[in-house]
């Protein structure tokens, strides 16, 4: 697929959602499609293909021990093991992954090798996609977890706290978070690298860049609704409470941005067990990280093997002896 086409296709996807919530300006009973059985469909999506994909992850059979490892496995007694690149038992791999999960410990080993003068080829440290990524999903997680004042009454306490926190460098008259901005400036970054870098581009998705506009799609209508479209909060305290307490009812006057910023958000969450964002909970399921490197002092069997009838060497010297030694050929017994 040629490059512009694989950005314009998700783009014009993202279009088509924002002006589809429009239709809410018809009337209550279309308000309540776009505030309640779009979001109870795309839930139904969500947990469905989640859980289905994470079913099916966990069935797969792992015959082999293939954790990927960059340091030295634990040995003999006296040569000394790299117990975080190489983990051999639970707690380290336990602890590899902690780091990985909550730091992304291997993206801070990324390197990049460049031709320099187009000749030399030169190797170096690569941290930005560490540090974009990194800024990217922990205000993610920072702003999803402060929407938890929309869903609890009284709010609870850790999300006011988070809140407040967030709030402490609020910057001039727009009342923004500071995880608003810097998510916005991650994922201009996370976006413009796969535009900038031909490497990237080469290797990029139009699922790739769906992803993208989809998350800046639902961060840019929430920061503007915050920011210049204010939209009535309580009207929508109401509707999430009403929610997840399974008895829905939409106030008439919560106002276009949210049912954008809403529809955004479904299409996210539906779309998100069949994309590449799985890769959050498909971090936990991946051998190469999951295992430990213990095959010097545990006997990996593959449990799926099918057991083959073998024949020894000493079957088969003891079959063809005699001829062997009527030839010349050594034998380890004589008889
Ligand atoms: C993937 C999930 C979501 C993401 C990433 C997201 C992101 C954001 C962001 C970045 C903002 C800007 C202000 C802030 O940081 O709090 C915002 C505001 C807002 N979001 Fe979301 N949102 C999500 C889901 C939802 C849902 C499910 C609702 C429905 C209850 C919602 C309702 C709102 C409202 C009402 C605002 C305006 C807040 C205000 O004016 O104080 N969001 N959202």
């Amino acid at each position: 697929m040629n490059n512009a086409v694989k950005i314009l296709y998700p783009l014009a996807a993202v279009t088509i959602l924002v002006l589809l919530p429009l239709l809410t300006l018809l009337g209550p009973s279309a308000e309540f499609v776009f505030a309640v059985i779009i979001p109870c469909l795309a839930l139904a999506a969500f947990f469905s293909g989640f859980i289905y994909r994470v079913v099916r992850w966990a069935q797969s059979p792992v015959p082999f021990n293939i954790p990927s490892v960059g340091g030295q496995e634990k040995s003999l007694p006296w040569i000394k093991d790299d117990k975080i690149e190489s983990p051999g038992n639970n707690w380290a791999v336990t602890w590899r992954m902690f780091l990985e999960i909550f730091f992304f410990r291997s993206l801070f080993r990324n390197s990049r090798a460049d031709l320099v003068a187009g000749q030399r080829l030169v190797y170096g440290g690569s941290r930005w996609l560490w540090l974009g990524g990194l800024a990217f999903h922990w205000s993610l997680f920072i702003i999803i977890f402060r929407h938890l004042r929309f869903f609890t009454e009284p709010v609870f306490p850790p999300a006011t706290w988070l809140t407040n926190l967030d709030s402490l460098f609020q910057f001039s008259l727009a009342t923004l978070f500071l995880t608003d901005f810097i998510i916005l400036i991650s994922l201009t970054y996370l976006f413009f690298r796969r535009v900038v870098s031909p490497q990237v581009k080469y290797i990029s998705l139009a699922s790739d860049y769906l992803a993208l506009l989809l998350i800046l799609g639902v961060v840019i209508s929430g920061v503007l609704m915050r920011s210049i479209f204010k939209v009535d909060v309580d009207a929508v305290k109401r509707l999430a409470i009403s929610m997840i307490t399974f008895k829905p009812a939409v106030d008439s006057n919560i106002g276009l941005p949210f049912y954008i910023h809403l529809m955004l958000v479904s299409t996210l969450i539906a779309y998100f067990p069949f994309s590449k964002m799985m890769h959050a909970p498909g971090i936990l399921f991946s051998p190469t990280r999951n295992m430990k490197n213990d095959s010097r002092a545990v006997r990996h069997i593959n449990p799926w093997n099918h057991p083959v009838r073998v024949h020894t060497y000493e079957e088969y010297e003891d079959e063809f002896r005699k001829p062997m030694m009527a030839a010349g050929i050594p034998v380890e017994k004589k008889q």
